[in-house]
């Protein structure tokens, strides 16, 4: 095995009823980057993404160590990334009672996919996902990089899942974000959200601020991101340094490929006249 391919880790404990399935996949010169998929193991068992194709087998035992897919009723789906959907098709010829959670829009792109959309249970605006002894409520988190991304409140334990949101390049696996050194974490956090939502420079940051405050005013108990370790003392930490990051801060002028920076460049360029 090289250091460039990804690596299944120990299946992890999240509380309430909840496991994490864990992936690390290194980027050269960057660390890299946690690729979660989550289990709840209740009365109605959820998968919430299904991991990295380039893990299949191993993806599919950790999951079938953990649940009889025969069992396995709802797989919610965050969105059409390659690195949340890559054992889809598997995961639902081994899991006949299994129905695939999406908005209109990830449906479609799933057809688009040549995906199997047969099975998708579509959640419209304001429905939740009743599981008998809680619901997936759904919410969109504070950032993203698809637009059908979809993301929950667990009413029971208070869990969130911010599907991208909070993702962070790291150094190296780690078990939990408290394990991880507060520097590492902020710069991992800031690059990876940067990388992954370059709209966030040019979004409007009151109303991201507002994003985040709503976020800690749910008080969730544990975060959980497809892209960050578990973070079992909620979510503060992590929102201040995308609010200091993005919302405080002053905007970066430097992005080549901005609108704007591309006008003045172009600003009394012959070649840039239109011909007409
Ligand atoms: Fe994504
Ligand atoms: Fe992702």
């Amino acid at each position: 095995m090289t250091d460039t391919l990804p690596l299944m880790l120990p299946t992890r404990d999240a509380g309430c009823d909840w496991c994490v399935l864990p992936a690390f996949l290194p980027l050269q010169g960057m660390g890299g980057l946690t690729v979660n998929a989550f289990l709840h193991k209740g009365r109605e068992p959820v998968l919430v993404d299904t991991g990295l194709a380039a893990l299949g087998d191993a993806f599919l035992d950790a999951l079938q160590a953990e649940i009889d897919l025969a069992d396995l009723r709802w797989i919610w789906l965050s969105h059409t990334d390659a690195d949340h959907i890559g054992n889809l098709t598997r995961i639902l010829q081994r899991a006949p009672r299994a129905r695939v959670v999406t908005n209109f829009l990830g449906m479609g792109k799933m057809g688009l996919l040549g995906l199997d959309t047969g099975r998708v249970q579509l959640l419209e605006p304001g429905a939740r996902l009743t599981l008998g002894d809680r619901e997936l409520v759904p919410l969109r988190p504070p950032y993203y990089d698809a637009p059908e991304t979809l993301g929950f409140l667990d009413t029971r334990s208070r869990t969130l899942f911010a599907a991208d949101s909070f993702g962070a390049l790291l150094p190296a696996p780690a078990d939990s974000v408290t394990a991880i050194e507060a520097s590492a974490l902020r710069d991992g956090l800031v690059t990876w959200s940067a990388i992954d939502a370059p709209w966030l420079a040019t979004s409007d940051r009151d109303a991201l601020g507002r994003s985040l405050h709503a976020l800690e005013r749910l008080a969730p108990t544990t975060l959980l991101s497809g892209h960050l370790p578990v973070a079992e003392d909620g979510i503060a930490a992590l929102t201040s340094v995308i609010f200091e990051a993005w919302c405080a801060a002053p905007s970066d002028p430097a992005d080549p490929q901005a609108i704007e920076a591309v006008a003045k460049a172009l600003e009394g360029s012959p070649e840039a006249r239109l011909e007409v």
